[in-house]
């Protein structure tokens, strides 16, 4: 294969490929391949973009280590995390919606038990939390594995910072023999995913904002049911309709009630204002 030329090019790629074609890696290579040489055509791509591309490949690549991972955010920022999300998650109206995984999740986080406070000293308002896990066919869900994670008032989760001795504001729960589950933590704020690197100079070109509305992550497990992994967002946050990496859903926006000082929900009296917020999820059965 010599001589090729803008209009042959695509195919000469495609036909070294041919050998796999019944595998799924031949199948991801070749619509690659062609959706990669139908955008460089679409916009007549010039080499110096070409090599600012390349630039900001390599940026990304310098940048991740294994607490920053800019291909994630670049993933999640151009919204194909949510993308693969949605096409992973299709299920039965009822059940509770997901959303994006996000970077801030550890393996190791402490396990609670039912009432005490996750937020483990990180700043912020007190919150309440509560709810029940349930089935599709509302039937309570007992000793569902309920991971919990969140960022503290001032906007970074406990992985962002350098010294801290153990976690905070994330950890990991079991459902009661009714479903019931409840936990003391601090109220969500809104925050800027990491934009120091490539992915929000990106966003700055593009005259975007990084910022997400305030959420809480959790991540349910039990078995005969899918792993469910999900966010609650905050009623009335500014950013719910601009999320940076279009996570929103509108099944997951729920209240944080505000309270003033007194006695709060797990029986001891606060001297400062605190919220609660009541959330149950629907797990959809496994196959
Ligand atoms: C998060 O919600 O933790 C998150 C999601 C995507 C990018 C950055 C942060
Ligand atoms: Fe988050």
């Amino acid at each position: 294969m010599r001589n090729l030329d803008e209009t042959t090019i695509t195919d000469a790629v495609l036909a070294r490929h041919e050998g796999q074609k019944s595998t799924r890696l031949g199948t991801i290579m070749t619509s690659l391949v062609r959706h990669l040489h139908a955008f460089a055509r679409e916009v007549e791509l010039t080499e110096a973009e070409w090599e600012a591309g390349i630039r900001f490949l390599t940026e990304a690549g310098n940048i991740t280590d294994d607490k920053r991972q800019e291909f994630i955010l670049l993933s999640d920022t151009l919204g194909l995390s949510m993308l693969v999300t949605a096409m992973a998650s299709r299920k039965p109206q009822g059940c509770t919606e997901a959303t994006v995984f996000g970077p801030f999740f550890v393996s190791d986080a402490p396990a609670y038990e039912n009432g005490a406070d996750v937020a483990n000293g990180a700043p912020g308002k007190p919150c309440f939390v509560s709810g029940r896990i349930v089935g599709l066919d509302g039937q309570p869900v007992a000793n569902a594995q309920i991971e919990v994670w969140q960022a503290d008032e001032d906007g970074f989760y406990d992985v962002q910072y350098r010294d801290l001795a153990s976690h905070r504001a994330r950890g990991v729960l079991c459902s009661l023999s009714d479903g019931r589950y409840f936990f003391r933590t601090i109220v969500a704020e809104p925050y800027p995913i990491p934009h120091d690197g490539p992915v929000g100079k990106m966003l700055a070109a593009l005259d975007r904002h990084p910022w997400r509305p305030a959420h809480l992550h959790f991540m349910i497990t039990a078995p005969g049911y899918e792993r469910l992994v999900t966010h609650v967002f905050r009623e009335g946050d500014r950013y719910l309709d601009s999320d940076a990496v279009f996570g929103v859903r509108s099944s997951l926006i729920a209240d944080w009630i505000e309270h003033p000082a007194g006695v709060a929900p797990d029986g001891t009296t606060l001297d400062e204002p605190f919220c609660t917020l009541a959330f149950d999820f629907v797990l959809n059965p496994a196959p």
